[in-house]
Formats: structure tokens, sequence, C-alpha cells
């Protein structure tokens, strides 16, 4: 079965071509972040403006590139919410009016269960479920309990700031460019980690939720009284940052291990999962832990949609195009 899926949730236009959930024919993203790497963050009304001057060019590049016609495509899937209402506008009406000139179903896909979807994309290896994925955006950072490729239960989100927004915001605080988990990333580069001391989040807490709100403040605090903004102290700076991140999300990881022993695998996906920090420290980990397999995977994009949409049809059957106008694409359920 093969899904047209699209992608605008935020500052992204993208179209993508995948076969049976799991095999990419086509990526294709235009991104205006060049446009907002100057200021702290994204203007919906300039990102919407600019996904639709995108779009069809978008879906043209894919059509051609996967060597698709209209009749090969089987089905249309959309990201229906959440995301920037605009930005999300601009994509549910392309696909609604692919859907009634194609003549094709159309299946709307909440976000979330898009990114959960891109760890098997381009994978042959079966995924062995239960799985406990930890899905960090700029949007959300949230750890489910998954049963199927459709199916879990959110044990744990965030109680203020997404882990992509701790990396915005820390790097808006330093002057480094939007968006900041890749400048935050560089900036880093053969700093030490330890330099500077960050406070572990709910280091007493046993469930599973998050918190980045006082980490922001704490390097504030760090950059307002610091003695020398020489490149070392500055390197050293970002560096200890983002380790203190990273080290809250695997510290949540630790304990929702305990709390789920049966999990077989772990998940890392959104655009957090890119971090390589992160990934090198998850190496140790006891278990299969996966990532999607390229970092375009990682961050907003189409194939992600495609491929649950595909696995909301092979779980739901029919019900799954309604899912466009009721609930029923948020399978997941929230705990
Ligand atoms: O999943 P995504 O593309 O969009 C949302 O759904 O939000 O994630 C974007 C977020 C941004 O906050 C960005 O700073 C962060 O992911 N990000 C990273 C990296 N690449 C993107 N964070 C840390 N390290 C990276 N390499
Ligand atoms: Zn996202």
């Amino acid at each position: 079965m093969r899904i047209l899926g699209i992608e605008t949730s935020c500052d992204e236009t993208a179209v993508a071509i995948v076969e049976d959930g799991i095999r990419v024919l086509c990526n294709i993203i235009a991104s205006s972040k060049e446009m907002f790497g100057q200021l702290a963050g994204v203007i919906p009304e300039e990102a919407a403006r600019n996904q639709v001057e995108c779009m069809i060019p978008v879906l043209r590049k894919a059509m051609e590139s996967a060597g698709a016609t209209p009749q090969s495509i089987d089905a249309i899937a959309v990201t229906k919410g959440p995301g920037l209402l605009g930005s999300l506008l601009v994509g549910g009406v392309t696909a609604r009016a692919l859907a009634s000139l194609w003549k094709k179903p159309l299946i709307g896909v909440h976000h979330t269960l898009g990114h959960l979807s891109s760890p098997w994309l381009d994978q042959t290896e079966e995924i062995r479920f239960p799985v406990i994925c930890l899905s960090a955006s700029g949007g959300h950072t949230d750890l489910w309990y998954r049963l199927s490729h459709t199916k879990g239960t959110l044990i744990g989100r965030t109680l203020d700031d997404a882990a992509g927004e701790a990396f915005d915001k820390g790097a808006s605080i330093l002057g480094l460019p939007y968006p900041g988990g890749p400048s935050m990333s560089k900036a880093a580069e053969d700093g030490d980690v330890h330099a500077f001391d960050f406070p572990l989040p709910l280091k007493e807490e046993s469930h599973s939720d998050f918190s980045f709100s006082g980490l922001k403040t704490a390097l504030k605090y760090t950059f307002r009284d610091l003695t020398t903004r020489d490149a070392t102290t500055m390197r050293n700076l970002a560096a200890s940052y983002q380790h203190a991140i990273c080290n809250h999300l695997i510290d949540r990881l630790k304990k929702a291990l305990d709390q789920y022993p049966r999990a077989k695998e772990i998940h890392v996906v959104g655009g957090v999962s890119a971090n390589s920090h992160l990934r090198s420290l998850l190496g140790t980990f006891p278990l299969t832990v996966r990532f999607p397999v390229k970092l375009s995977y990682c961050t907003d994009n189409a194939a992600m949609i495609a491929s649950a949409g595909y696995f909301m049809h092979r779980e739901l059957g029919d019900a799954a195009f309604q899912s466009f106008e009721t609930e029923a694409s948020l399978v997941l359920q929230m705990a």
C-alpha cells in the first residue's frame, strides 16, 4: 500500500511517499528555518505564508522523485494536529483537495503518532513490543509505553518546557541561532560537560515526568554571572547545559524501565533524538535502543506521517479513513 504523507505542523512543508509503512520512496522537505535563524523562533504567519508558496513545488518534486502517478497512490495521510493553526490548514486543505481530485481516502494523523512511527522507516528488522519510547521535540517531551505500531499509553510528559524548547531557549540566552539544538550541539563540541554544575531536575521523584524550566533559569544566571566569556568558557557552558538536558532525559528513561521491566526495546524520536551527545550516552543502555535511521526522520517530516497512516489503516481498518474528521487518529491513549 502506497501512502502519500503531508506534514506542515510547524515551519516545514513536507511531502513523502511510503510503501507499506516502511519503505520510503521519497521524502521532500522545504524548511523556512533559515528565515527564522536570526530570531528566537518561528513567526506563525510567516511560516504559513511560506508553506503556501512551497506546497505545490514540494508535492510535484515528491511525485517526480518517486516516479509516482496519482493512480499509484492508495491513500493520503496528513498531520491534523497539534501544531500552528495556519500551517496545519495549508497541509489539511492540500490533502483534502488531493483526496477529492484523485478520489483517494484521507487519513488524519496526530503529529506525535507520526514521530513515534519514525524508528521503523527504512528498517527491515521487526520491532519487538512492548517498547518504551521517548519523544522529545520543540513542542512536546513525552514517554510512551507502546504495545503496537499505533497503541500505547502516555506514562510521562513535561511539566513545563519541552526538551527541544530547553535547547532553543538556552541557545537564545547564549546568543546562538535558532533552532537551538543543532547550534548548541555545535557550540558544545570538545567542551567539558562537567565544567559547570546544573541540577538534575525532579531527582527525588519516582514518576516519569520531565521539567526543564529550572535548567533554563540556571543557565540564565550562570551566563549573567560569568567573569569571562572567552571561547573555552562558552564551549564548556554549552557542553554542560547540553549534558544536563540529556542526563535528565536518561534519568527519566531509567525510571520508566524500572516501572515497565517487560519492555523489549527503547525508541528515541523527535528533533532532540538527532542529538549526538544523547545518542552516545544511550549507547550504554542494556536494551536495544533505536533512533530514526536518518537525521531527516528525527525532525519533522512527512515520511513518518505516511507510515503512521499505513499502520492506522492496518490496525483500525477503514475506521482510519474517518480519522480526519474525528478523534480516532489519536489511537494512542492518554493515561
Ligand atoms: O520534531 P521537531 O522537528 O519539531 C517539533 O515537533 O517540535 O523538533 C524540533 C526541535 C527543536 O527544538 C530543535 O532545537 C530540536 O528539535 N533539535 C535538536 C537537534 N536537532 C533539532 N535538539 C538537540 N540536538 C539536535 N541535534
Ligand atoms: Zn515534530
